[in-house]
């Protein structure tokens, strides 16, 4: 799929993975609306973008995803000023098994929420082009977190419910669905991750990342616009690994959606 002229919708867009992801977009020419709770961050990265791409090319919509409302109003604020969407990308997560009730709200129940209302405005179905939405999952989506139990959980439940939607949705609506797997990545919710207090887990995490390396904010953006842009592949869950090489999950035969 080519990118120029396109326009996304990049939930948690104002720093870390969201941020490298929205300017892959705007490099490849697309326009992005950059959705975060984060109001002085998003804004910052806003003026950072505009400088580069263009105002005309940049919206930032403060907006908390836990909030259906506000969702809403921003696929609609999107909609009022670029006219069309083609691309969603689910991205906007936090690590906290403290308040795991608020980390499964965030990292699922949200995710949940705005695949729905980006297939409802991109569906071929009620008028629209078609599209591709990208759910940022993890590697441990895919495998068991022994100081995320609650992060491990609202991860598996995006390549689950991303996995199960796309079996259909192509054919029913003109819309890709993807997860993306990395491993851990260098940014602000790693410093997070690794703030885990129970004796003896600290060093088990420690191991866990010496194996599976970490990765750039870049690395995960350019596996994200491969997903974007590769039709072949519709449903494919993509792992992110080290030195930001792609794989993608092995499904049994017979369970994958027909591809284009
Ligand atoms: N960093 C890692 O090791 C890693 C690895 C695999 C997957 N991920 C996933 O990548 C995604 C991005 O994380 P990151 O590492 O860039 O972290 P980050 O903390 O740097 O960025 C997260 C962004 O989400 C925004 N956000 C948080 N709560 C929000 C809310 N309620 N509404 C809207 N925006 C909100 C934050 O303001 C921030 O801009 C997350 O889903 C995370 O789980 C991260």
């Amino acid at each position: 799929m080519e990118l120029k002229g396109k326009v996304a919708l990049v939930t948690g867009g104002a720093q870390g993975i969201g941020k490298a992801i929205s300017e892959i977009l705007l490099k490849n020419g697309a326009k992005v609306s950059l959705l975060d709770a984060n109001i002085p961050v998003g804004e910052a990265t806003k003026v950072d973008f505009e400088q580069v791409y263009g105002a005309a090319n940049i919206l930032f919509l403060p907006c908390d995803v836990t909030s259906e409302n506000q969702l809403k109003d921003s696929f609609k604020k999107t909609l009022e000023k670029f006219k069309r969407l083609d691309i969603v990308c689910n991205n906007a997560g936090i690590y906290d098994e403290e308040n795991w009730e608020k980390c499964l709200s965030l990292n699922l129940v949200s995710v949940i929420k705005a695949t729905h209302l980006g297939i409802q405005h991109m569906s071929k179905e009620t008028g629209g082009a078609g599209g591709v939405i990208v759910n940022i999952a993890s590697i441990v989506g895919l495998i068991p977190f022994l100081t995320g139990p609650v992060y491990a959980a609202s991860k598996h439940g995006v390549v689950g419910f991303t996995k199960s939607m796309a079996l259909t949705c192509f054919e029913k609506h003109g819309v890709r669905l993807h997860g993306l797997c990395p491993v851990f990545v260098d940014t602000a919710l790693l410093v997070d991750l690794k703030s885990v207090k129970i004796s003896g887990h600290k060093e088990k995490l420690q191991t866990m990342i010496n194996k599976l390396g970490v990765l750039k904010t870049a690395d995960v953006a350019e596996g994200f616009l491969r997903l974007a842009t590769d039709q072949t592949r519709t449903g494919a869950m993509m792992k992110v690994i080290g030195n930001g090489k792609f794989d993608y999950e092995a499904e049994p035969p017979g369970l994958l959606p027909a591809t284009q």
